[in-house]
């Protein structure tokens, strides 16, 4: 069979409506002292004060809230400082993939020797950190499932990933109710870009049976669930999202991207976009450039979405109102982005080989 030679899990996984309430007595199984990183909405959202009040009175917990956008190397810097000064023994993040990004490059290098941006260009970390405990309040990025970071470095204008396989997150807890306040806007963007992730995954070179499955459960809940859930809200579609952008993630972690992240990168540190629109624009330009060699996988999941895949797609970005934010924009930096895109670690694992021509086929349908 073909099987991937190692696959890494979450030790835990919590999938249960009401579970952050378990926060507390879960993150305190690895000591009584530790960091919680969250976000701006996750403290305006009144849920913050009903999870500490888990905590007991002989514990040390302390917080550090982002202001937003995405992560920097100084704020790894921070958080972990923040951390130290209070001897933290994990660290916890709960929020969207930004706020789990950052806290688990904080936990993963805790206790590292070099500044963050060594490990971003490819340093090997020696020193092992402290747990990472990941409770997502949208349904998205995957990243309580992967050893990656997505990190920018804003002196070098780039968006890169640092990776160790001691950062996946001990424990995954994923709570519905977190995401009952999510504006639609954050549903959908976040939703495209667990799609994006199950189809690069699925038709990756590296595309094992064990990603596959994942990759297809993935884009079955989510092609079934976004549009009612960006529509209502309801529950029972925002918690097979949840599930179907974790199985997203299981399923990228053990395969890899395409070439859909290897341009969102450089795309999304030069021009400050969200990272899942940029996403779903470009989802249709790689589903062109991969059609031929993707074979049967392109019925497959053209049965899965309920029609024809491309179509789908469009129907998708209309009922998101979602257009190119490329588009009337100078297309700035033109070979930087090319050479980034195909030294991309996510582009590599596009079945089709890219190469500079096809970067500028996707420059060209969404400029
Ligand atoms: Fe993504």
């Amino acid at each position: 069979m073909n099987f991937p030679q190692e696959v890494l899990l979450p030790q835990k996984t919590i999938f249960k409506k009401g579970s952050a309430l378990q926060i507390a007595e879960e993150s305190l199984e690895y000591g009584s002292q530790g960091l919680i990183v969250y976000g701006k909405s996750f403290e305006r959202s009144g849920k913050k004060n009903k999870i500490l009040v888990q905590f007991p009175s002989y514990t040390k917990v302390d917080f550090f809230c982002r202001s937003g956008g995405e992560p920097t190397l100084d704020e790894i810097t921070r958080v972990i400082n923040k951390a130290k000064s209070i001897n933290a023994d994990w660290i916890t993040g709960i929020g969207g993939g930004s706020v789990l990004d950052l806290a688990k490059a904080s936990a993963g290098l805790f206790n590292a020797g070099e500044k963050p941006a060594f490990y971003q260009e490819g340093g090997k970390l020696e020193e092992r950190g402290i747990p990472f405990i990941a409770v997502p309040t949208t349904a998205g990025t995957g990243s309580e499932a992967t050893i990656n970071s997505v990190i920018i470095n804003k002196e070098k204008r780039v968006k890169l990933s640092i990776r160790d396989k001691t950062f996946l997150a001990k424990k995954v807890i994923l709570d519905v109710e977190l995401l009952e306040d999510l504006p639609p806007l954050v549903i959908s963007y976040a939703a495209m870009d667990a799609l994006v992730q199950a189809y690069e995954s699925y038709i990756s070179k590296n595309a094992t049976w064990f990603s596959e499955n994942f990759a297809l459960k993935a884009i079955e809940l989510i092609c079934k669930n976004i549009l009612p859930a960006y529509e209502s809200g309801k529950e029972e579609n925002l918690s097979s999202l949840l599930l179907g952008s974790y199985f997203a993630g299981i399923a990228f972690a053990s395969s890899r991207l395409g070439v859909i992240h290897g341009i969102a990168h450089p795309l999304g540190a030069l021009y400050s976009l969200p990272h899942g629109l940029i996403c779903s624009v470009c989802l249709i330009p790689s589903i062109k450039i991969n059609k031929e060699i993707m074979g049967k996988k392109y019925e497959i999941m053209s049965n899965l979405a309920g029609m024809d895949l491309i179509k789908r797609g469009e129907m998708l970005l209309l009922a998101f109102k979602i257009s190119s934010p490329f588009k009337g924009k100078p297309l700035i930096e033109k070979e930087k982005i090319i050479e980034q895109t195909l030294k991309s670690g996510s582009t590599a694992a596009n079945p089709k080989p890219i190469n500079a021509k096809d970067v500028e086929f996707i420059l060209r349908e969404i400029f």
